[in-house]
């Protein structure tokens, strides 16, 4: 597997934080980071990236460079770690009336090396669809609370069409996530990838909005991030 999408159903469970983790936690093997949320683009802002003058925005990419963009080299790097990133607009008018998401569904197989997308919530459209379809694996983020596992149980079955569906559920601050998680896995009956840890501080570090602690690599949301970054790097094969 070489690329997945992290969705949330409802409430913001941490989509954003979680791909910024993974992020942060690529060190020799780079990781490619596009937002791609409907609405609710935060990458820019919480990292005061001037959208103005990079090509790396999906949505001016799309709409200057049409076909023979190479999205790996046209991204922000380094980011965290030795990852990159391909922003999203701030604006969700811009980025819908650009057709980002099925413009990136088209491109994804070209990328060489592994991409995390953070497609935000949801939305039930056309080109999600397309941008969900033409990713690996659709990762489905969820807090273990009723409202959200209510609002991903009614998207269970036009995200099952996009392809696998695995779920990462965020452990609740200060109790054991394993009891919820399984029971939250079973109700939607999708595979539990992991429990993402409540982690305030290196959460606020990962939006930009604390400095990071020496030891953050080996805080429990950057091993989570770690972890699944793994899942999208090739296994090699020995001689
Ligand atoms: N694992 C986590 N533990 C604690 N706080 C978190 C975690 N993930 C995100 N947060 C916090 O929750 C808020 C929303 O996170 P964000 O990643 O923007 O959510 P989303 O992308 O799902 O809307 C932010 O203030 C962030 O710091
Ligand atoms: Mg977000």
């Amino acid at each position: 597997m070489s690329s997945a999408a992290v969705v949330s159903v409802a409430g913001a469970p941490g989509v954003t934080t979680l791909a910024c983790a993974a992020a942060a936690a690529s060190d020799e093997r780079p990781l490619l980071v596009v937002e791609a949320p409907s609405s609710g683009a935060a990458i820019a802002a919480r990292w005061r990236l001037d959208i103005r003058d990079t090509v790396a925005t999906t949505a001016r990419l799309a709409m200057d460079v049409a076909d023979s963009v190479d999205l790996w080299a046209a991204a922000h790097h380094p980011w965290l770690g030795m990852s990159r990133l391909i922003p999203a607009h701030p604006s969700s008018v811009v980025t819908r009336q650009a057709q980002v998401a099925r413009w990136l569904a088209d491109r994804l197989a070209s990328v060489p090396g592994p991409v995390l997308i953070d497609a935000g919530r949801v939305d039930g459209s056309a080109e999600q669809f397309d941008l969900l379809t033409a990713a690996d694996a659709v990762w489905v983020l969820v807090d273990p609370i009723v409202e959200q596992v209510i609002a991903a149980r009614a998207v269970g079955d036009w995200l099952n069409r996009t392809g696998p569906v695995e779920l990462l559920v965020r452990e609740p601050a200060g109790e054991p996530a394993r009891n919820s998680s399984n029971a939250v896995a079973s109700t939607l009956g999708w595979p539990l990838l992991a429990a993402v840890p409540s982690d305030v501080q290196s959460a606020r570090a990962l939006c930009g909005l604390s400095p990071a602690r020496r030891n953050l690599a080996r805080a429990p949301l950057l091993r989570a991030g770690r972890w699944l970054a793994d899942r999208l790097m090739p296994v090699e094969v020995p001689a």
